[in-house]
């Protein structure tokens, strides 16, 4: 006999009197319900604190991995990894774990706190093209602090991930993200560059950030452009790393072949880059030929690969300026093959030739590699290092004294195998 039926003949019973009975325990079950949701709105409402941050808010990735130091004992994590290719080729990976969507318990300054993330599966950030994204804390109470008091801690923790290091920007949509863990800073003194050279590009950029009235007072934008141009592996990009570490400074990574770069796009990622960085162009002459050149040979090139234009990168250029000291570098192989329009002065103030390794150079980067050895020994190694090769890159003499790291004597009397 199906249910009804069954409740209907049991209605019918005068045994059961009048099935009303039944129906005044539905009705008061069904009170009861609705009484126990009313009493967890109320109770919510007055005995619950929430809040909520999307992922648009700047401290929303601050939080994530905030959560992750609290919540360690959770079991389901998410990835998010990070992905740059040089233009050399090479590849750069990184994974950084954080928890899951879903709900997360921390136990929390005597307070348990519930964590959940949530993610839209209809929605995405236009600007970054990622789903959109909230975490949402709960807490019993009616105590704010509590809320104020993770938010300084999630700043304070993100801020002592970056201290003495140096964080990488790289352009996501229209904004600027950090990618991977801040890099420990390298020293200056690592990179040896040709004598004088390191000194008088830092001594420049530090006189560039000291002065912002004197450019004011001659209404001058408050910029500088720096262009290092030179054969590969000799320490462009190593120094500018070296020389953002040293400023205190952060680098914002661009890479103008980047097929979704377009005239808007860079123009605004420029205006928005974060405040003390350094932005960073690197292989310019890889997204635009000569304009003497292009047009008939590779029309395409011309426009920039993508629908970035080469007037669009020099008003971008010209653009930049702010009350904050804007510092764009660029790198080249081919300083011949670069536009004069993009050189000129006030878009490349400062051009600095990075070359060969020179006797003293030589000399130098075998006293910093083999700092227990008598001074003689890095003379004797960089004279014969020039003598079987006259042009040799710093990464080939890295990768040379590597091999020979306890064996000073044998990197000198190996040394004409420093190209191999
Ligand atoms: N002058 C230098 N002093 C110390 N190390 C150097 C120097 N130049 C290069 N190196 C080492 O060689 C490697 C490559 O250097 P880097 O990437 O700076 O070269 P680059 O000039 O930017 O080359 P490319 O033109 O290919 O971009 C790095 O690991 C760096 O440590
Ligand atoms: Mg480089």
């Amino acid at each position: 006999m199906p249910l009804s039926d069954f409740l209907g003949a049991l209605k019918d019973n005068p045994y059961f009197g009048a099935g009303f009975g039944l129906v005044g325990v539905g009705t008061a079950l069904a009170l009861a319900r609705k009484g126990a949701q009313v009493g967890m709105i109320f109770f919510r409402r007055n005995y619950m604190i929430t809040l909520e941050v999307p992922s648009r808010d700047k401290s929303y990735h601050w939080l994530l991995s905030w959560i992750t130091k609290h919540a360690n004992h959770t079991q389901h994590l998410s990835v998010e990894t990070s992905y740059l290719q040089h233009e050399s080729g090479r590849i750069q990976t990184q994974f950084d774990f954080h928890p899951s969507p879903g709900n997360h318990i921390i136990w929390y300054k005597h307070k348990w706190i519930r964590v959940e993330r949530t993610r839209e599966k209809q929605m995405v950030d236009l600007h970054t093209g990622t789903p959109w994204e909230s975490v949402t804390f709960t807490a019993l109470g009616r105590d704010r602090e509590v809320f104020f008091n993770i938010l300084q801690e999630a700043r304070e923790l993100a801020l002592k991930q970056e201290e003495g290091r140096t964080v990488m920007y790289t352009a996501m949509g229209a904004e600027w993200r950090p990618f991977g863990f801040p890099r420990r800073r390298r020293p200056l003194s690592s990179v040896v560059l040709d004598q004088g050279v390191g000194e008088r590009i830092v001594d420049d950029v530090k006189e560039f950030i000291g002065h912002p009235k004197w450019y004011t007072d001659r209404g001058i934008p408050y910029r500088r452009g720096y262009l290092l141009y030179g054969p590969p592996g000799c320490g462009k990009s190593s120094f500018i790393t070296a020389l953002a570490g040293e400023l205190g400074y952060s680098i914002c990574l661009m890479s103008l072949s980047d097929r979704s770069l377009s005239d808007d796009r860079l123009n605004h990622l420029l205006s928005v880059a974060p405040q003390q960085s350094i932005i960073l162009l690197e292989d310019v002459d890889a997204a635009f030929v000569s304009r003497d050149l292009l047009p008939t040979e590779n029309p395409q090139a011309y426009q920039g690969m993508g629908r970035l234009t080469f007037s669009g990168l020099l008003n971008a250029l010209d653009g930049v300026a702010s009350s904050e000291a804007r510092i764009v570098f660029m790198t080249t192989n081919f300083i011949d093959r670069l536009d004069p329009a993009l050189i000129r002065p006030g878009r490349v103030d400062v051009k600095q030739y990075v070359g060969h390794c020179t006797h003293w150079q030589l000399a130098q980067m075998f006293r910093r590699f083999y700092p227990a050895e008598p001074a003689g020994e890095g003379e004797r190694f960089s004279q014969r290092a020039l003598e079987v090769h006259p042009e040799i890159s710093a990464a080939q003499v890295q990768g040379h004294f590597m091999l020979y790291k306890l064996d000073p004597a044998g990197s000198i009397d190996h040394v004409s195998k420093v190209k191999d």
